[in-house]
């Protein structure tokens, strides 16, 4: 070491007498009156790291740290990332004035341009340096001081975006310091961004991502093992964790063992976590790690006591014993109000039921004690009225320390497979009910008094598996997972919580996760589908549309079904294709058409679905013979399917939905009248580029389509909404909306009803097919939710989950609607304003505009 050290100094002192300041030097290490500028660099001594200046953007500067070898150039740290210069000929990097931090300055008048903070512990050295370290630490510390406790300042203790191998995340007291990571504004602007990743020292510790002031997602509390909430964390031999928490500090941090291995964490500019490993035969990152990944991820998803599972449908269930607080919402598959405790706690003969494979809730307010046992932490929690539920506080060898909590129990999920015990405190009765563990010995139930037969012979571990059996009525299991559960050396390590090690994978293979092999969708022989369809010949067509024609036929002896033939422009690949469908086929929606096969051959792309015997609405609704078929009820139902489908479209699966091209030849009949929405996926077969935000090209039926959409291409969950309540309109009044281009009010369906809703003549909108009976109340509710869904303003829209909630409610409380997108028809009501009403007219201008350019 000394040898190096030597070998450093003398190297340093080389460059002094040969390069004079600003040279552009490739050396380590930078002393007090050297600088870098222009292209000049550090490069650790490795030849890993390298620190200069860099351009993200060809006009703003920044000092920063990337891997030197790494040909997608990688920014691991950013010196000035607030305070980009403009001028790079005119800026130097070197050591600030007192020697005990790092500055960029203007060369030639000396003004500091961006100075480094300072630590409390700094003080003025006599012989400054800073080196670039080979973990890719800047620091500057004494000459020939090389001890790791005397840097004077290291950019380790002020991170970016990125944790690297050796970094420690979180609180060093003594020194002030509160490491955390913070996301670039965007792929080109390295300035602080809305999202960071910091760890919570409060109770039992845990990381939370935050988008500004909000908490987007946790990584649950460092159980000894990992992040409660990360079960992929498993052991290999190439990288350790390490998780820190005493008086002087808290801290999450990772080595890795094997050199040739280069691994970090990071937040990205659009608020995800991501850990990537560089692949040398690639030549790229591999992303093995990424959150939030899924529904249950998000803070909250589930609400106080409610427990989220991705394999349940819906996802959210209430922990038994508890009741959703708000069982309209929560049907509605929202669950952020969680659940309510159904029995009563009285404090003295409540007992625990044991929940198995969770991630253990918010534990900010938390009593972490690493000398009690499980057994005295049940007795403990049971003492304390307050308390709510406990864990172990170490399993990383058995079960060791205990954490209590006292508050309701947030942000639960259930893991098939890597979750941890937790028990929750329940009333006798439920423990009686659902089985468990009793507090008290006092209960003659036969149930209680086995359990404390089971907590002495070791954590009532026999009781565990009838508990998790009550509780969830889990789906097969779809996705396997490969896990090794033991971590290295697990006996070994200190069972002292305060300060172990861990170890885990690197080489978990995530991409199993995003192919659901398993899923069964029968692929269909093209040869087969031609013959049923006679070569696709016209007298079996049942329609055409945007994305291909559908043909009516029998394949070999199965039953009657639809069948969808692609137009060939979808620019998708075959394999792309096949994950697409197999995605849509898990979607099942009584309201939606079921997907029964798929047929990929050549550049022939095919879906099969079930056959619907009354074919579209469109068909039956604007038929002058067909449209007596749809009384009120009929419609009525057609109106609540139709909701129920969208909403499970926008909130119930995991990959949420926008179908783009909601309309009644999009609706399809089957023999009972009953809605499907077919074409639900087509908007993510067709083109993903299409699927941004901000389309190029706008699809959809022009008299569906919301304003911003036709006219911005901007779409959201909000323009099906629009369509929703276009498809309202039509089904109540047995109308086509030709579009917003009619400027006679009878012609445009909703200027129409909108000025018939403020009239007081809403029941005129009725189609007559409809005959006398109907519901009055229903019809009116009717109008008003499509009015409600055509509003111009997209957030001034329902949500369908609102949607939903008022079709099925009595006596809803709803808004009034504000003037719809295109609303025609002069304001008759005297309040309102002619502000409104010029703004309607604009809009009208535009669009008209609009339209005459195409
Ligand atoms: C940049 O700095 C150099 C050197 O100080 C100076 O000659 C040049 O004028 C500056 N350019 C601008 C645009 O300020
Ligand atoms: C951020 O990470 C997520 C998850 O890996 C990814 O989908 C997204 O594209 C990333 N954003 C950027 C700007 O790289
Ligand atoms: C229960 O525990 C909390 C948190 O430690 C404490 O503040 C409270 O005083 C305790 N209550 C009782 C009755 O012991």
């Amino acid at each position: 070491m000394s040898g190096v050290a030597a070998l450093h100094s003398c190297f340093a002192l080389l460059v002094i007498i040969t390069f004079f300041a600003t040279s552009t030097t490739s050396s380590d290490t930078i002393s007090a009156n050297q600088s870098i500028s222009g292209d000049g660099t550090l490069v650790s001594a490795n030849d890993v790291f390298e620190l200069g200046f860099f351009t993200p953007d060809g006009t703003n500067y920044y000092v920063g740290i990337w891997y030197k070898n790494i040909s997608d150039r990688t920014y691991v740290w950013v010196a000035n990332r607030g305070t980009p210069l403009t001028n790079l000929s005119s800026s130097a990097f070197k050591i600030g004035d007192k020697g005990n931090n790092v500055v960029v300055l203007n060369q030639a008048t000396n003004i500091v341009l961006w100075s480094a903070n300072q630590t409390e512990a700094n003080s003025s050295p006599v012989n400054p340096v800073a080196q670039l370290l080979g973990n890719g630490n800047l620091v500057v510390r004494e000459e020939g001081d090389e001890s790791s406790n005397n840097y004077l300042w290291q950019s380790f203790d002020f991170p970016t975006d990125t944790l690297l191998p050796d970094m420690k995340l979180g609180w060093d007291f003594s020194q002030g310091l509160d490491r955390f990571l913070n996301s670039w504004k965007s792929l080109q602007d390295p300035s602080p961004g809305d999202f960071s990743f910091k760890l919570d020292f409060h109770g039992y510790p845990e990381a939370f991502l935050w988008d500004n002031g909000t908490k987007l997602y946790r990584s649950g509390p460092w159980n000894g093992i990992r992040f409660s909430g990360v079960p992929e964390m498993v052991s290999t031999s190439d990288i350790d964790f390490t998780f820190i928490s005493n008086q002087q500090q808290v801290y999450y941090s990772y080595e890795v063992n094997n050199p040739s291995i280069i691994s970090r964490l990071t937040v990205n500019s659009t608020g995800y976590l991501q850990r990537f490993t560089w692949v040398e035969d690639s030549q790229s990152w591999s992303l093995f790690w990424y959150a939030p990944k899924d529904q249950c991820d998000n803070i909250g998803e589930c609400g106080p006591y409610g427990i989220c599972d991705t394999n349940g449908s819906p996802v959210c269930n209430c922990t038994v014993g508890f009741s959703p607080k708000n069982p309209q919402a929560w049907n509605l598959r929202e669950g952020s109000d969680g659940c309510v405790r159904d029995k009563k706690l009285d404090c003295s003969t409540d007992g625990f039921l044991p929940l198995k494979g969770m991630k253990l809730p918010e534990s900010s307010n938390t009593l972490v004690d690493m000398e009690m046992s499980l057994q005295d932490c049940q007795k403990g929690c049971a003492k304390n009225c307050s308390c709510t539920g406990y864990s172990s506080a170490n399993i990383s060898n058995g079960e060791a320390g205990c954490v209590m909590w006292f508050d309701d129990l947030l942000d639960m999920r259930h893991y098939i497979d890597g979750g941890q015990d937790f028990y929750v405190k329940l009333s006798a009765a439920d423990i009686a009910a659902y089985g468990g563990l009793f507090a008290q010995k006092s209960s003659s139930n036969r149930l209680g008094t086995l359990s404390i037969v089971g907590i002495a012979a070791g954590g009532g571990v026999l009781l565990l598996a009838l508990g998790a059996f009550l509780m969830w009525k889990r789906k097969p299991l779809v996705i396997s997972r490969a896990r090794n559960t033991e971590p290295r050396g697990a006996l070994e390590r200190s069972q002292d919580f305060l300060l172990n090690e861990v170890v885990f994978s690197s080489k978990r293979d995530y991409s199993r996760e995003n192919k659901p092999e398993d899923l069964e969708l029968p692929l269909f022989d093209f040869n087969a589908i031609a013959l049923a369809t006679k070569n696709f010949c016209d007298e079996n067509k049942l329609g055409q549309g945007g994305f291909g024609c559908v043909y009516k036929c029998r394949i070999e002896e199965g039953p009657v079904v639809a069948v969808k033939r692609l137009s060939k422009n979808s620019g998708q690949g075959t394999e792309e294709f096949k994950n697409e469908v197999r995605l849509i086929a898990r979607l099942q929606h009584r309201n939606l058409v079921r997907l029964i096969g798929c047929c990929v051959e050549l550049d022939e792309k095919i879906l099969i679905y079930e056959y619907m015997e009354h074919k579209s609405l469109d068909s039956v609704l604007f038929s002058k013979t067909k449209s007596s078929m749809l009384n009120w009820e009929r419609r009525f139902n057609i109106i609540c399917g139709i909701a129920r489908g969208l909403l499970y479209l926008h909130q119930d699966s995991r990959f949420r939905i926008i179908h783009r091209d909601l309309k009644a030849s999009n609706i399809l009949l089957d023999g009972e009248l009953n809605p499907k929405i077919s074409d639900f996926g087509m908007a993510r077969i067709f083109g993903r580029d299409q699927i941004e935000a901000n389309t190029r090209r706008v699809v959809g039926t022009y008299g569906y389509m919301a304003p911003e959409y036709a006219m911005d291409g901007l779409f959201s969950e909000k323009s099906d909404v629009f369509s929703f309540g276009v498809l309202v309109l039509e089904i109540v009044s047995g109308k086509k909306n030709r579009g917003f281009y009619y400027a006679d009010s009878e012609l445009n369906l909703l200027g129409h009803a909108c000025k018939l809703w403020k009239e007081g003549k809403g029941l005129e909108l009725l189609d007559s097919a409809v005959g006398d009976a109907y519901s009055m109340n229903e019809v009116l509710k009717c109008i008003q939710v499509g009015l409600l869904c055509v509003q111009e303003h997209a957030e001034d829209r329902l949500a369908m989950s609102s949607v939903v909630l008022m079709l099925s409610s009595e006596n809803p409380t709803m808004p009034h609607p504000k003037n719809p997108g295109f609303c025609l028809g002069r304001p008759v009501e005297t309040d309102s304003s002619s502000s409104k009403h010029d703004e309607t007219c604009t809009v009208n201008q535009v669009t008209v505009t609009m339209l005459d350019a195409r």
